[in-house]
């Protein structure tokens, strides 16, 4: 079994290769494929697994190429997990936002917009080749905002690509620890788009558990989610929001948090980054114990701005182990290849799943997957609130993905004009100047 990973240059992709090696059953990885645009973080990159596969008899052979129609070829699976524009054009994305006064962040509000916006013709590039050179690959989509790439990506290879993200799988980790249940084993009643999505239920042995959580203060408000949004907000609410919601609920205090600090999340990691590179560009740097150091930083700052608009001290333990992409990936991947049926959290198109959004308008819900893919299970509707807010926002990915197909400069305003953090159409204008005079990527948008 072949694997390609786009954007194999990234940091994360140590995680991936770490899950691979705990795979010895037949059926398996036995050869990765790197590809990046970056040979240098290619060869960074290629140092740490190296290092990871030492020891292993059975590690997957580790190839690196800049040419993405050679890595292609051949592949069984294709990760996707690149950063167009790289941590600058994330940087950018925030900083423009922020000065007009909007939320600047990866893939919400303006900023993840105006990331989508460059990221679409990339990955629609991308998901052709793969139809003409793997048709019969199956693409897991890491690439943010993974809801909307997802989205454009299935527009060409239809239910063949199947998007991740770590954000539910953490959230339902953590519920399910405070109520004393088994993660693995626990039933999550999650739906929504991605990071845009409420836990409901959570439930053991067909039994729903999560109105336990909500009786007890004590325990509502002793994980991340109680802390962030506070326990009368989860109680009004009836749900556990995923984290990203903290940029809906308290966006005053999100946004005023991020202008006044030093750095924006993308700059810090610009930095941060840039550094651990440049280490790695060095022959006697220990590659796994660096990248271990600088992986520890990443994810204890994760969401600093946040927990310190909400006045709450730092991540627990249990939470800065990586939140479990990795995992994912590979559970689906096995549950594909050899039909190990698993349920996941997943990134697929709707079909009937929400009854107030399209059939082929990707969501994030419980999917049970088995060799013929991902297949979404059936979910209780969402409140109004819920509601308002996914339609608002996937009516914004409709017409960033209009606007990324057709160029027009309309078509992009409008998408920021609707989004429900953007609150005047003279800043979308404003955006729309301010992001295509920064960004060479969005010189498409002519008429
Ligand atoms: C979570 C999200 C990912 C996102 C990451 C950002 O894991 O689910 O979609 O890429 O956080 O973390 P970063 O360290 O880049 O801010
Ligand atoms: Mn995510």
């Amino acid at each position: 079994m072949r694997l390609t990973i786009l954007g194999g240059g990234g940091f994360r992709v140590p995680l991936v290769y770490g899950a691979l090696l705990g795979d010895h059953a037949e059926g398996r990885v036995t050869q990765v494929t790197l590809f990046d645009l970056d040979a240098a973080r290619l060869s960074a990159i290629a140092r740490v697994l190296a290092e990871q596969g030492e020891g292993v008899p059975d590690a997957p052979a580790v190839t690196a190429t800049t040419d993405l129609d050679e890595a292609l070829r051949g592949a069984d699976f294709v990760f996707s997990a690149i950063r167009v524009g790289g941590l600058a054009g994330r940087a950018a994305d925030e900083r423009i936002a922020l000065a007009e006064g909007v939320l600047g962040q990866e893939t919400v509000g303006a900023g993840g917009i105006a990331y989508g916006l460059r990221t679409l013709p990339v990955v629609t590039h991308i998901a052709r080749r793969i139809a003409e050179l793997a048709p019969d690959a199956w693409v897991i989509n890491f690439t943010n905002p993974a809801g909307m790439v997802t989205e454009a990506m299935s527009r060409i290879l239809g239910d063949r690509v199947v998007g991740i993200c770590d954000s539910p799988v953490g959230l339902g980790r953590r519920v399910a620890r405070v109520l004393g249940a088994a993660p693995d084993e626990a039933w999550i009643d999650y739906v929504g788009l991605n990071h845009l999505g409420w836990l409901r239920g959570l439930k053991v042995g067909g039994h729903d558990v999560l109105p336990r959580l909500f009786e007890d203060d004590a325990l509502l408000g002793s994980f991340e989610e109680g802390r962030l949004f506070g326990t009368e907000w989860l109680r009004s609410l009836g749900a556990v929001p995923n984290e990203y919601l903290h940029y809906y609920y308290f966006n005053r205090e999100a946004v005023r948090a991020y202008r006044e600090a030093e750095r924006t999340r993308g700059a810090y990691l610009y930095d941060q980054q840039a550094g651990f590179y440049e280490e790695m560009g060095k022959p006697d740097t220990p590659p796994l114990a660096t990248w271990h150091r600088v992986l520890a930083d990443r994810e204890a700052t994760y969401m600093a701005h946040n927990r310190e608009a909400a006045g709450v001290g730092e991540r627990d333990e249990a939470d800065l182990e990586s939140g479990g992409y990795e995992k994912v990936a590979l559970a689906l991947m096995r549950a594909i290849a050899r039909n190990e049926r698993a349920t996941l959290i997943l990134n697929v198109r709707n079909r009937s799943t929400l009854s107030v959004l399209d059939a082929d308008a990707v969501i994030e819900v419980p999917c049970f997957v088995d060799a013929a893919g991902a297949h979404p299970v059936a979910v209780d509707p969402l409140p109004y609130h819920a509601v308002g807010l996914v339609t608002a926002v996937k009516a914004v990915e409709g017409e960033v993905l209009a606007a990324a197909e057709s160029g027009s400069r309309a078509t992009a305003v409008k998408a920021f004009a609707l989004h429900p953090l953007v609150d005047s159409v003279t800043a979308a204008r404003r955006l729309v100047d301010g992001y295509a005079a920064e960004h060479a990527g969005l010189a498409y948008l002519r008429h």
